[in-house]
C-alpha cells in the first residue's frame, strides 16, 4: 500500500509579518517548511511527498528539500488560493495507484511519527478519512457579529489538526467540488457521506500563526 503526503505549504502568512511566506519564515535557523518536510522524510510510513508552495517559491522549495536530503519529494506544485485549492493542485501530481494520502500543514511543523502511524491505522477498519484531534478546553459558543447564538455542548466538540489521511479515492471525489469554504480536507470528504473518524492529536502539533506561536515551537524544538 503505498502512502503519499501532500504537504500544504502555499499560505501566505501575513499574520507572521514577515516579507516572505510562513513555510520560508526562520524557524531553528532554517526556513519552516524544513522541519515537518523531514519528519515526512524520516518516517518510515511515507513513500513519496509532494509539496504545494506558494507561488514563485516552488524552486526555493525544491532546493529545502535538496538541502535536507529528502529524497522522497517528487514535485512542488503552485499552490491556489486557498489551502483546499492547493491541496487539489498537489493532489493531481499523485499517481493514481496511490492508496493513501495524508494531507501535512507546513505551519504545523512538529510533527510526531506517533501521530502519523494513528492516524493511518483506523483506514484499514473501513474508514475512509482519519483526522488527529484534542479535546477542547474552553466552553465554544456560536456567535453572529456582536450576539451570541448558543453555547455548544463541550463533551461533543474536538479540535482538529493535520497530518489527516484519506483512502486517495475519496480525497479525489472530495475535492472535485466546491472546496473555496473548506478550512480542512475532512469537512469535504464528511460534507460528501465520506466515514470520517479521528484519533488523539498531539499538543506539538501547534498550528504557526502569529510570531508568539513560531516562538513557542522554537522553544519546543530547542527541548526536542
Ligand atoms: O492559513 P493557514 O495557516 O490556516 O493555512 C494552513 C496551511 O495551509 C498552511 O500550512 C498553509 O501554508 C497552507 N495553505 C496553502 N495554500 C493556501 C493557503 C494555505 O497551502 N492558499
Amino acid at each position: 500500500m503505498s502512502v503519499w503526503a501532500v504537504l500544504a505549504a502555499a499560505g501566505r502568512g501575513e499574520r507572521l509579518g514577515s516579507d516572505r511566506p510562513k513555510a520560508f519564515a526562520r524557524l531553528g535557523g532554517r526556513p519552516l517548511l524544513a522541519e515537518s518536510l523531514e519528519r515526512l522524510e524520516g518516517s518510515d510510513w511515507i513513500d513519496q511527498i509532494v509539496i504545494a508552495a506558494p507561488p514563485d517559491w516552488e524552486e526555493p522549495s525544491i532546493l529545502v528539500a535538496e538541502e535536507i536530503a529528502a529524497t522522497k519529494v517528487s514535485s512542488a506544485v503552485r499552490g491556489g488560493d486557498s489551502r483546499s485549492e492547493s491541496v487539489r493542485l498537489a493532489l493531481a501530481e499523485v499517481p493514481e495507484d496511490a492508496a493513501v494520502v495524508l494531507v501535512h500543514d507546513a505551519a504545523r511543523p512538529l510533527l510526531p511519527d506517533e501521530v502519523i502511524e494513528r492516524v493511518l491505522a483506523p483506514l484499514s477498519e473501513g474508514w475512509e478519512g482519519v483526522v488527529p484531534a484534542l479535546r477542547v478546553s474552553d466552553t465554544v459558543k456560536r456567535v453572529e457579529g456582536d450576539r451570541v447564538l448558543e453555547t455548544l455542548r463541550r463533551d461533543d466538540l474536538v479540535a482538529v489538526q493535520t497530518p489527516q489521511a484519506f483512502l486517495a479515492d475519496a480525497l479525489r471525489r472530495a475535492v472535485s467540488g466546491d472546496v473555496s469554504e473548506a478550512t480542512d480536507c475532512a469537512s469535504l470528504v464528511e460534507a460528501g457521506g465520506g466515514r470520517v473518524t479521528w484519533v488523539e492529536g498531539d499538543p506539538r502539533l501547534l498550528k504557526v500563526t502569529d510570531a508568539a506561536d513560531l516562538a513557542l515551537v522554537e522553544s519546543w524544538l530547542e527541548e526536542e
